[in-house]
């Protein structure tokens, strides 16, 4: 059974401008929020299959929904954000302590060594597919792939409102992945068009609804509503989608990927 981390929406809020999608004067509804959040936790627990843990909602820190950068997560060992922005890095003693707490190893990068979690490394097969440029920096790629023995592969990003690879780039399985090509610099795109041998591509409609922020779970996916390109494609290639409308997040630049973190 497939085990997500999840941190209910209670003080989520657009407090502050750390993207592009995030405009303090639009400000996010909470109750619609908490209604949205919840749809996707019944989705996830219910015909997706999940096991899904809480963690417990921090006052002050309105991002902490956001559980795929709490870290990254490989087996029992969990390798923590080091946010780049400092209204962002008030999370990490809290998303640390849950791991230390759940039998995880916990290794640390090295001080100022940027990475922002499962938001920017994402594994499709045996490699590590690591984006960075607008948050994760470059260096720490080297660093994961040292501390996990892993083959890591760098995806520059070059389009502010795809910040964090995991807006534009979901693994479906071993050579298989949701992208949104414009997203990511030529090299990238190489790297891609390379390793990624079935690519489900997302439209840009798609892509800046979100779409290719998407929770995998094996023929299940679930993203946000509106999709409907995207939508398509992924049924034509036998997947099951499931659709919940997730727009207060995306008024903080997330969607139904980024409100999860998986556990295994
Ligand atoms: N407002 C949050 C931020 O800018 C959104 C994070 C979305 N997370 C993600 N994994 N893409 O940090």
């Amino acid at each position: 059974m497939a085990r997500i981390l999840m941190c209910p929406p209670d003080y989520f809020g657009i407090e502050y401008e750390i993207n592009p999608w995030m405009d303090r004067r639009k400000g996010a509804d909470r109750e619609r929020a908490m209604a949205q959040w919840e749809a996707l936790y019944a989705t996830l627990t219910g015909p997706v299959g999940a096991n899904v843990e809480l963690l417990d909602p921090v006052q002050g820190l309105p991002d902490m929904v956001f559980t795929a950068n709490a870290g990254l997560v490989a087996g029992k060992q969990f390798i923590p954000s080091r946010f780049r922005y400092p209204v962002r890095a008030g999370e990490e003693p809290f998303f640390r302590r849950w791991f230390e707490t759940h039998g995880y190893e916990v290794l640390s990068l090295p001080e100022g060594c940027i990475f922002e979690g499962a938001g920017d490394a994402l594994a499709c097969g045996a490699t590590l597919y690591a984006g960075y440029h607008f948050r994760s920096h470059v260096s720490s790629h080297r660093e994961l792939s040292r501390l996990l023995g892993a083959r890591v592969l760098s995806l520059e990003l070059s389009d502010p409102r795809f910040y964090h690879l995991d807006t534009c780039f979901c693994p479906l399985g071993t050579d298989s992945a949701i992208y949104y090509p414009d997203a990511f610099d030529r090299y990238a795109r190489q790297v891609l068009s390379d390793g990624i041998r079935q690519p489900v591509l997302a439209p840009s409609e798609d892509a800046a609804r979100f779409g290719c922020n998407a929770v995998v779970v094996d023929r299940h996916v679930v993203l946000n509503a509106g999709c409907t390109a995207l939508r398509n494609r992924l049924q034509e290639a036998g997947y099951t989608v499931h659709e919940v409308d997730l727009s207060e997040f995306l008024k903080s630049g997330g969607a139904a990927k980024c409100l999860t973190l998986r556990l295994d």
